[in-house]
């Protein structure tokens, strides 16, 4: 086999067996395939496309390019949740927990990463003592004796897709279904996870900017979840505005715990009991979709999903006292106010701004190399369709270092559009794809 002939194939229109995708994938992680005959593949699957068997095989080749986790001794369904970025979005902290409080071992392998904040671990490591630090067999016997565990992501999970992501953010071949519905799928699937729910955001703070655009990525990743045997839904959900009040680590932790406790921002609680029903049904817990959302609203009102949250944390060395006292996690110098100096109602936020100011804050990686401030970042006070009277406060940044506040004060007034008259009812559910 040759790869010249494989790419000549593509680049006129023609579908690549199994044999002709395992050849390159396992060609281009070995090195014996240069970049630039995987550039070119590249670009002539991003001009011709993929079908659904191709991205299918494409998806378990990359999944099996690098160590792929056996959760077998896990017992029940293994369902995993994954998001495909937003701005603010704290609902793993909330799932996580909430899921489990109803008999759904959550085995969740999660990563740190670049962003607005950190990821799911960076937030966690707010609480004192919180440690990821686990041998494969700790973690499987915590989930199957606590109901969740939180196990940092192998460097070595589907290594294929890192080396080709890489080359297409530089080759202009990143915005292409097939190779990002493929790219999510084969981490998921090397994770070990039984059955995955997606959560396919859509709007100016998304990947997919789109309606039309995310529905097709969500239609992908559930076609290949049925063509590989994993069940998988894909749940559209808005991020035209960052999701809940909180951008920060800290201060998502200090939002999933309201959360928890009843008192969360509407749209990150009602996202959560979407998300969740789908879990528990994919998992078995459930038999249909609102069953399981009794169930998950059951165990908010009762305590239940928060003492599974203190359970959880006391299980991984982490201080679970902190959730009766959350004065206690890590707190910023000085809480400043953002006000506007208009009159209105608020019809937009623009989620990328507010997303970069609580970078520009120190609460997420510019780099690999950034040092991140766990007690920083924005809380809101307004949302689409709430009323704005001018020189009320709109947001408060949590800050340590001042040299920034000018400038985040500034994008964060113009993130927010105000109209006249009360803006039409915002959507937080686009559809679920099955
Ligand atoms: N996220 C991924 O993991 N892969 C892509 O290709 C795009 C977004
Ligand atoms: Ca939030």
């Amino acid at each position: 086999m040759r790869m010249y002939d494989i790419i000549h194939k593509k680049r006129d229109g023609e579908a690549l067996t199994q044999a002709e995708i395992d050849f390159v994938i396992k060609g281009f992680t070995d090195g014996s395939i240069p970049d630039y005959q995987m550039a070119a593949l590249s670009m002539a699957i991003f001009l011709r496309g993929m079908s659904p068997e191709e991205t299918a095989h494409l998806t378990l080749a990359m999944a099996a390019s690098g160590d792929q986790i056996d959760l077998s001794q896990v017992q029940g369904v293994k369902v995993d949740k994954h998001s495909t970025g937003g701005v603010g979005d704290t609902t793993t902290l909330v799932l996580l927990p909430l899921v489990a409080s109803v008999g759904v071992p959550v085995a969740k392998m999660s990563g740190r990463g670049l962003g607005h904040t950190g990821g799911t671990i960076d937030k966690l490591e707010s609480i004192p003592g919180f440690s990821i630090e686990r041998t494969k067999e700790q973690f499987i016997e915590q989930v199957n004796t606590k109901g969740a565990a939180l196990m940092g992501q192998s460097g070595s999970i589907a290594p294929a897709d890192k080396k080709l992501y890489a080359l297409r953010d530089v080759t202009a071949t990143v915005d292409c279904i097939p190779l990002i519905s493929s790219s999510i799928m084969s981490k998921k699937i090397a994770a070990g996870a039984d059955a995955i729910v997606l959560d396919v955001k859509t709007g100016e703070g998304a990947f997919m900017k789109t309606l039309d655009g995310s529905f097709a990525l969500a239609e992908a990743m559930v076609n290949i979840g049925e063509n590989v045997g994993r069940h998988t839904i894909g749940v559209i959900s808005d991020m035209d505005q960052p999701l809940g009040f909180a951008i920060g680590n800290a201060l998502e932790v200090q939002e999933a715990i309201d959360t928890l406790k009843g008192h969360g921002p509407a749209d990150l609680t009602e996202l959560c009991l979407v998300l969740g029903s789908y879990m528990v049904v994919a998992a078995g817990g459930a038999a249909t979709a609102e069953e399981a959302r009794e169930k998950l609203t059951e165990s908010l009102s009762s305590g239940r999903a928060l003492e599974t949250f203190k359970t959880f944390l006391r299980a991984q060395g982490g201080d679970a006292s902190l959730v009766d006292e959350p004065t206690r996690l890590p707190q910023a110098a000085k809480k400043i106010p953002v006000t506007l100096p208009r009159t209105g109602f608020v019809s937009r936020i623009h989620a990328e701004e507010v997303g970069t100011s609580a970078m520009l804050l120190g609460a997420g990686r510019e780099t690999k190399e950034s040092e991140i401030d766990l007690a920083v970042g924005i809380v809101l006070h307004k949302k689409v369709g709430d009323r704005v009277e001018a020189g009320e406060a709109i947001a408060t940044l949590y800050v340590n270092d001042e040299r920034k506040v000018a400038e985040v004060t500034e994008r964060l007034q113009a993130a927010y559009e105000l109209s006249e008259t009360e803006p039409p009812q915002h959507r937080l559910i686009f559809g679920v794809v099955t």
